[in-house]
C-alpha cells in the first residue's frame, strides 16, 4: 500500500447551481432613480450574466418584494447565491439569521455605492456573513459578484 497521503478532491458535478436573488423594489430597476441605479433593467442584468456565465453555471434568477418569499428562495439547496436584498440589507436581522443558519456561500451586491450614500445605508446586516461585497457598478456589480462567488466556490472545493 502506498504510504503517501494523497489529497482527495471532492467530486462536485458541474455546473454550480446559483441563485441570483434581487429583493425589494429591484423590480423597478430601469425606471427607479436612474441617477442612482442606472437605466438598465433586471432583464438586462439577467442577459448579461447569462451571456458571461451561462455555460459554466446554472443561473436561477429571482426577485420579490415579499421578505418571506425571499427567505424561502434562499433555502432551496443552492451551491451559492448572489444577493441584492435592496433595503432589507439595512433592516433585516431575520435575513442575516437565515443566511447564517443556511451556511449558504454568497456574495452581496449593490448597484449603487451604499458607502457613499446616506448614513442609514452604511450598515449591512448581511455583509459580515458574505464571502465578499461588490457595490457601485450598476448591473455590472452582479457580474463581478458572480465572478467572485465562482472563484470562492472553486477554492472551497479544492
Ligand atoms: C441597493 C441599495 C439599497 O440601499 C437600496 O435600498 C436599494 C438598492 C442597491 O442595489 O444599490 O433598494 O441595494
Amino acid at each position: 500500500m502506498n504510504a503517501t497521503k494523497t489529497k482527495k478532491k471532492k467530486s462536485k458535478p458541474q455546473p454550480w447551481r446559483i441563485l441570483i436573488a434581487s429583493g425589494v423594489n429591484l423590480d423597478l430597476l430601469g425606471m427607479r432613480e436612474p441617477h442612482l441605479y442606472g437605466s438598465q433593467t433586471l432583464a438586462d442584468m439577467e442577459a448579461l450574466l447569462q451571456s458571461e456565465f451561462g455555460e459554466i453555471a446554472e443561473l436561477n434568477f429571482f426577485q420579490t418584494n415579499a421578505e418571506a418569499e425571499y427567505l424561502a428562495a434562499l433555502s432551496q439547496g443552492w451551491d451559492g447565491a448572489v444577493i441584492n436584498p435592496g433595503a432589507w440589507t439595512h433592516t433585516s436581522l431575520a435575513l442575516a439569521d437565515r443566511l447564517a443558519g443556511l451556511k449558504l456561500p454568497f456574495v452581496e451586491v449593490h448597484l449603487s455605492n451604499t458607502a457613499a450614500r446616506e448614513a442609514i445605508r452604511h450598515h449591512s446586516y448581511t455583509a459580515p456573513l458574505a464571502a465578499g461585497v461588490v457595490q457601485g457598478f450598476g448591473i455590472n456589480s452582479y457580474a463581478l459578484g458572480l465572478s467572485g462567488l465562482l472563484c470562492h466556490l472553486s477554492e472551497a472545493q479544492s
